[in-house]
């Protein structure tokens, strides 16, 4: 081809006697390409030794298939501008470099050939998300951000207040007095669209919500964000095992799109990050997940003769530890763990026949440990207010909620997916801080 124009960032420059290599990468794919600019190009002198690592140039040449090994095809420069220079103060050379610090210069990390993988196949998969439930008729629902309640009952809600730090107005009582703040109530950045998501199945019976969701959860984890986002499918007409079926074919629909769509991506992860990650995906999508009740999962756990920093017995929440055995080397692949304690779980749970275990399901998967929280949702009016009444939560405030079993309620379940803990089990990549563009933990926001 004749007439090519290159637009980029120089990521290497190599210079010959009577020429130099560039190699360029605009970001639109792993790979870049070489460009040759000839020493007899009237402004070579002034321009190529301006050319340096980091530095965004356009190119305008001839594509000619390449004589060098490495790559098919490269390009003849027939003119070279620099647009912007980047000195050796730029931080991206070429030298591998820690995580931890790629971390520091967040606004430069997606230069990096590792970045850019994650962030292209960050941008696929959240297509492949809307692909997969538009596919199947679910509708989207855009859930509110800013909310009054908090769906999983931790208390790690973020407040949203306008109120003056120095002087808050004060009730009779002497306490703040949010009927003065902007929503004239206490507010919060929500922990869940589901609640809402709920209304909208109760209506249009098939529906799904993707967006940022926040906690503020003090866990300094490589699992752990304070804003993460969360794709959440709600169902009417639709139980437990249901929502399980569903969980799995999206995990692997997922799955299957990141290898068909971003199949350079992922083989740099598996040279770079993770050796075993391509296997680990095939055997994944090999299989059906397994099953497996709570309390089954309490008796392996007590069963398997292993040293554990936190023992567990009926009753106690699973650490990350019990989860990551059970997928690792119990099942050695995914699993759904489901009929939780009632006392473990939120008000909106199904309580089960035996009174003691509520219809949740948690998928676990190998490396991360849990990926999807879920349940069905409890549609018995009596029953959802004695649980509201066990939580200590007030019908006042859920009026809306008891509403939907007061009026025509349905059997109807829904699950959230963690779309980051996702990109972490289809990338390899280990921390939540390296597949999310800018990562809110304690103690860090910036960018
Ligand atoms: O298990 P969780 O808390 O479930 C819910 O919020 C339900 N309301 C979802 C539903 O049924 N509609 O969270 C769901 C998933 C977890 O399995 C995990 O993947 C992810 O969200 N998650 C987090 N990801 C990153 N950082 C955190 N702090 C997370 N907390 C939960
Ligand atoms: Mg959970």
């Amino acid at each position: 081809m004749d007439a090519i124009f290159l637009q980029g960032w120089v990521r290497t420059r190599r210079d010959a006697k009577a020429f130099s290599f560039l190699e360029l990468n605009d970001g639109s794919c792993l790979k870049g390409i070489q460009v040759i600019a000839d020493a007899a190009l009237p402004n070579y002198a002034t321009e190529i030794a301006k050319a340096h690592t980091g530095a965004s140039v356009e190119v305008r040449g001839k594509l000619v298939e390449s004589k060098g090994q490495g790559q098919k095809w490269e390009v003849v420069a027939s003119s070279l501008t620099i647009l912007g220079e980047a000195d050796a103060t730029y931080p991206l050379q070429k030298k591998g470099h820690t995580m931890e610090f790629l971390r520091e210069i967040a606004h430069l990390r997606p230069r990096s050939n590792l970045f850019g993988a994650v962030f292209r196949v960050r941008s696929r998969l959240a297509f492949a998300v809307d692909e997969f439930f538009q596919n199947k008729n679910f509708i989207c629902v855009h859930t509110p951000i800013v909310t009054a309640s908090d769906c999983e009952g931790a208390g790690e809600l973020f407040r949203v207040s306008t109120l003056d730090p120095k002087n808050p107005p004060k009730n009779e009582h002497g306490d703040l007095d949010y009927t003065k703040d902007f929503f004239a109530k206490k507010t919060y950045l929500t922990v869940s669209g589901q609640l809402e998501a709920e209304i909208f199945a109760t209506a249009l019976s098939n529906v799904y919500t993707f967006g940022p969701t926040f906690r503020a959860e003090n866990s300094n984890t490589s699992r752990h964000a304070a804003e993460f986002w969360m794709i959440e499918p709600e169902m009417a007409f639709c139980d437990l095992d249901g929502n399980m079926t569903l969980a799995e074919e999206f995990v692997k629909h997922l799955i299957r799109d990141a290898k068909t769509h971003c199949a350079a991506d992922l083989e740099f992860f598996s040279k770079f990050v993770d050796k075993e990650l391509l296997a680990r995906l095939d055997f994944v999508l090999d299989r059906p997940f397994q099953r497996c009740s709570y309390t089954e999962a309490i008796e392996i756990i007590e069963q398997s003769g292993k040293a554990w920093e936190h023992p567990v017995k009926w009753g106690d929440n699973m650490q990350s530890e019990h989860e990551r055995f059970l997928a690792e080397e119990h099942f050695k692949c995914p699993v759904t763990v489901y009929n939780y304690p009632r006392t473990l779980k939120p008000f909106y749970m199904r309580v089960n026949d035996d009174g003691r275990t509520v219809r949740a399901m948690d998928l676990l998967v190998p490396g991360i440990g849990e990926i999807i929280g879920g349940s069905q949702r409890e549609e018995r009016l009596d029953v959802l207010r004695e649980n509201m009444a066990q939580h200590q939560l007030s019908e006042k405030e859920y009026w809306w909620y008891l509403d939907l079993r007061r009026y025509g309620t349905v059997p109807h379940a829904g699950f959230g997916l963690g779309f980051e803990r996702m990109l972490m089990f289809v990338t390899g990549v280990a921390n939540i801080r390296d597949v999310i563009p800018f990562a809110r933990t304690p103690g860090t926001a910036d960018f």
